[in-house]
């Protein structure tokens, strides 16, 4: 049938902090599940209803206020299946360090700050949803595409559950991020699979630079560590070391040449320069960006055409580029 809806109304979850929602904060999205309002536990039918109720409202012309005016809002021919394809899981806040940029950082200080404990997330827990929506056949076997963010992953308790929940029932997509502080041999086995993509974001060639933007003395654990997943993963490509550039601490080109130096020596194949664009979005929004950030960018790129590097720009930051401003 056509209608207007979005791929993530018509068969998205997504698991934020304290709620379950249709899509992630960089959109507005519908709320499906609130701890304040509906508690900790999860009555996952209930969330499945709402989901139904969304999708024929779409059905009769009735949309939901923030989706309107959102680009991934399109008319299309829908089928009538909602089960989930499109998977965030984004729930806990616990991680091993403390990156300048981290547009978390004041939620986290009010746990206590960086931990190295395995945690689980003070709200609710994932895998017990999950499992509940592949046992009633709510999920898309095999055609899963999903996004483990965080928090760090690395020290997410259920990790290992969630993991071997989705390698036994396969998927088309995973992409993982993590600060690589801990090694995961979890981690490892997702890269055992093709369709998995693998970021760190060392944002640093130097452990002096490190240490300024992680808050942790952490660069040659990280360094050692994202070797060791180059080198035990079955498709090295999808590894991506990354670089966030902060302005004021990470910002020159020597900075940019130290690290791709650090890439090239532990043989990382694919790398990712971005601009901070989270923590200063509302502050920034409409803002020209600083030219001399692009000017990085067009350095990055040259020094890195010198290598053997697979080199690419983020995709919000290309928008960022394109248009002109935050
Ligand atoms: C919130 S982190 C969580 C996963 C993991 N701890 C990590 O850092 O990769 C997810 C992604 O957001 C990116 N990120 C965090 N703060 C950002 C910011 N202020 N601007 C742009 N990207 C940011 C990180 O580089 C990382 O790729
Ligand atoms: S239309 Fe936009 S805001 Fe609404 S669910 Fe889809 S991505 Fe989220
Ligand atoms: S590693 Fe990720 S979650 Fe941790 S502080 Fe950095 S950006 Fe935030």
């Amino acid at each position: 049938m056509r209608y207007k809806c979005c791929k993530y109304l018509h068969n998205g979850m997504c698991f934020m902090l304290n709620r379950i929602k249709t899509c992630n904060d960089l959109h507005y999205g519908v709320v499906l599940f609130d701890t304040e309002t509906d508690g900790n536990v999860i009555d996952i039918n209930k969330v499945f209803e709402k989901r139904r109720e969304l999708v024929e409202n779409c059905k009769k012309g009735i949309y939901f206020e923030p989706c309107v005016n959102c680009d991934k809002f399109v008319e299309d021919d829908w089928d009538d299946n909602i089960n989930i394809v499109y998977l965030s899981i984004f729930h806990w806040l616990h991680c091993n360090c403390a990156c300048v940029y981290c547009f978390q950082a004041n939620e986290r200080e009010a746990i206590g700050g960086y931990s190295d404990n395995v945690e689980k997330s003070q709200y609710y827990d994932a895998y017990p949803v999950l499992k509940y929506l592949y046992d009633n056949n709510m999920m898309e076997k095999g055609k899963l595409r999903v996004e483990f963010g965080g928090g760090e992953p690395a020290i997410l308790k259920e990790l290992p559950d969630l993991i071997s929940l989705i390698n036994k029932n396969g998927f088309e997509y995973c992409l993982i991020m993590s600060s690589g502080i801990r090694y995961s041999e979890d981690i490892e086995k997702l890269l055992q699979n093709p369709n998995t993509q693998f970021t760190v974001t060392i944002a640093a060639g130097s452990r002096e630079i490190y240490k300024k933007i992680k808050q942790r003395d952490k660069f040659f654990e990280v360094k050692n560590n994202l070797k060791r997943y180059i080198e035990n993963s079955s498709n090295p490509d999808n590894i991506w070391v990354r670089y966030l550039i902060y302005e004021g601490i990470n910002d020159t080109e020597k900075d940019i040449k130290d690290w791709l130096d650090m890439c090239v020596e532990i043989n990382a194949k694919s790398v990712e320069m971005t601009f901070e664009f989270c923590q200063s979005f509302n502050e920034k929004k409409g803002q020209p960006y600083p030219s001399r950030l692009k000017e990085l960018i067009d350095y990055y790129l040259e020094e890195g055409k010198k290598t053997n590097l697979h080199c690419l720009v983020d995709m919000t930051t290309q928008g960022i580029i394109a248009r002109g401003y935050y």
